[in-house]
């Protein structure tokens, strides 16, 4: 893959399109498939068709939204990449090894927290994780890190040689608002300049939406944002008004 491009990529995040769906459909999702919606595989060919670079899903261990179907489904769909955000579990392995998908993130996991909350530990997991990098790369899966911008993180990621980083952009969106947003947008740009000298390629996700991102693109050398939450808030607001004509319209007989 070359790293130089003048365009910064977007990887949509569809996890949350499968969380609207299992809120109504736990069984139902996994035997119906896309006869239920919102389908995030459907979901995904639509981000696909309106420009985005690549599709990330999460397989989380307690499948509470995305579930191995939909992955399954999407890895035959989708046409840009299909990038699996997992966990660094010998379940998650094998599958990833068997599912084949373009690139795997690896992200911490906990059963408590709503949605990823901070960055893999890679100093900590040191081993597990160099293995984990080992094992796809050897099966040309190219595994990217979600890491903290901290100058140990992204000297671990160089040494255990992931060819990715996804910068955690959480600490700073969450200052957006308040104190703290220079320091930690600060902090994102000198983590930045430093995975790029030690060679690596820069992603950066999370809490980045409609408001932050024109300086989130004052990070430099990006070469992909993975973005979920705002994306798919958006297109609800963005397609209420058909969706309620389209039912109106079963109730007038219009339809
Ligand atoms: N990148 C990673 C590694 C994530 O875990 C998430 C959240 O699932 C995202 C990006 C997207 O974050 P958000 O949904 O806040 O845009």
């Amino acid at each position: 893959m070359s790293q130089v491009q003048d365009k910064i990529l977007l990887g949509v995040n569809v996890d949350h399109c499968a969380t609207v769906r299992q809120a109504r459909y736990r069984a139902h999702a996994l035997d119906h498939g896309d006869e239920v919606e919102p389908d995030p595989v459907d979901f995904a060919l639509r981000c696909e068709a309106a420009g985005a670079d690549g599709i990330t899903m999460h397989l989380r261990e307690d499948r509470r939204h995305v579930q191995d179907s939909d992955i399954e489904r999407a890895r035959a769909a989708i046409q840009t990449r299909l990038n699996l955000e997992m966990a660094c579990t010998q379940e998650m392995i094998d599958y990833a090894l068997r599912l084949k998908p373009d690139s795997v993130c690896l992200v911490p996991e906990s059963r408590e927290e709503i949605t990823t909350e901070g960055g893999l530990d890679i100093v900590g997991q040191r081993e597990r994780v160099g293995e984990v990098v080992a094992a796809m790369s050897a099966a040309g899966i190219a595994t990217s890190l979600f890491i903290d911008p901290h100058p140990a993180q992204i000297e671990m990621a160089a040494e255990l040689h992931a060819p990715w980083i996804e910068l955690h952009t959480g600490a700073y969106a969450n200052a957006y608002f308040h104190e703290g947003r220079a320091e930690t947008l600060a902090e994102l740009v000198r983590a930045a300049e430093q995975a790029h000298a030690l060679g690596l390629v820069v992603n950066a996700g999370h809490g980045i939406n409609y408001t932050n991102i024109s300086e989130i693109l004052s990070i430099p050398h990006l070469h992909e944002l993975n973005i979920g939450h705002s994306i798919i808030s958006r297109a609800l607001t963005a397609g209420i008004e058909p969706a309620v004509r389209e039912m109106k319209a079963h109730l007038t007989g219009a339809a």
